[in-house]
């Protein structure tokens, strides 16, 4: 199996995504997730990722916190959309595990200085504080992470915190700007991607007849994510963002895209966090980013539900 780092803000999709990853373990393993300010503060993201780790049954894995604040500028976060623990939705029953004392950026750059090189797969479902202040800390980890696989950005769907910029890299530009540039490959599931995955009535309904603890919650948390988004977007569902990246590792070829130069906007307040995407090539700028613009929305929802069934 496949090694990786989930860096997350959970998040009820964030939480979808963790769960799909726990639920792959003859095709993941998953060495430890890390939690990230964003959706909420780093305190209760670290907490839900506790519940949600303890939910999937899975208690081996160790969860650690990260970074508390995005690198230059005050802290964002998005409980108009996830409700004020972040996690609203289930009434999930607080965690008996607990998070480990080592924090999460040195947990990243030591699992990236102890494995074999370009074998750990970094998957990010928040901002890119965490993976940003790894490589600030420890440059030698570049080459060595096998690819960084990134819920964030927008194109041509644009943005959603913003007209210009997706919240992940809205709420810390800098950090996604040295990810940008870190040399490792990397690939984008931006919203141009999410937004092709749809939580439509009857894949929720799908979700709640799978019938464990892991369905009823995961079909709970996305009626939760939804009232917000139909509103919003007058659409048949609410996207589905963070498990695009999970589903990624899976199943490739539920995505498609091209490797192209996206780079991060950071003067402009007006913009700040867009990611400019290169996609048609019209520059011969560097091409450091696989950017997904498509999705097979039902591969997609056929892959989590048969993945979520094998879960408590
Ligand atoms: C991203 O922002 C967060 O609110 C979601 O969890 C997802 O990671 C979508 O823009
Ligand atoms: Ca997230």
């Amino acid at each position: 199996p496949r090694k990786i780092i989930i860096d997350t803000d959970p998040g009820q999709d964030d939480a979808v995504a963790i769960l799909l990853a726990l639920a792959s373990p003859e095709d993941l393993n998953v060495l430890g997730i890390v939690a990230v300010a964003g959706n909420v503060g780093l305190a209760q993201n670290a907490e839900n990722a506790l519940k949600i780790v303890e939910l999937s049954g899975r208690t081996d894995i160790p969860v650690y916190a990260g970074c508390a604040r995005p690198m230059r500028r005050p802290l964002v976060t998005a409980e108009h959309v996830h409700g004020e623990t972040g996690l609203n939705g289930p009434d999930l029953p607080s965690p008996t595990i607990a998070l480990e004392d080592q924090h999460g950026v040195d947990f990243i750059i030591e699992t990236l200085r102890q494995e074999e090189p370009e074998s750990v797969t970094l998957c990010t479902l928040g901002p890119l504080t965490n993976i940003a202040m790894a490589l600030v800390k420890a440059p030698d980890i570049a080459s060595r992470i096998a690819e960084i696989v990134m819920m964030g950005g927008a194109y041509f769907e644009v943005g959603n915190i913003t007209p210009a910029a997706e919240f992940n890299i809205f709420v810390d530009p800098e950090a996604a700007d040295i990810v940008m540039r870190c040399g490792a490959p990397l690939t984008l599931l931006p919203l141009d991607a999410t937004h092709q995955v749809l939580t439509t009535r009857p894949r929720l309904d799908a979700l709640a007849a799978i019938g464990n603890a892991a369905g009823a919650a995961v079909a709970s948390m996305l009626e939760f994510s939804e009232r917000f988004d139909l509103e919003k977007y007058q659409s048949q569902g609410a996207p589905l963002h963070d498990p695009t990246v999970i589903a990624y590792l899976l199943q490739p070829e539920i995505f498609s895209g091209r490797l192209c130069n996206v780079e991060i906007e950071l003067a402009s307040e007006l913009t700040r966090g867009m990611t400019v995407a290169d996609y048609w090539h019209v520059t011969d700028r560097h091409k450091n980013v696989t950017f997904m613009r498509s999705a097979d929305a039902e591969a997609f929802y056929c892959l989590l539900i048969e993945k979520l069934k094998k879960l408590p």
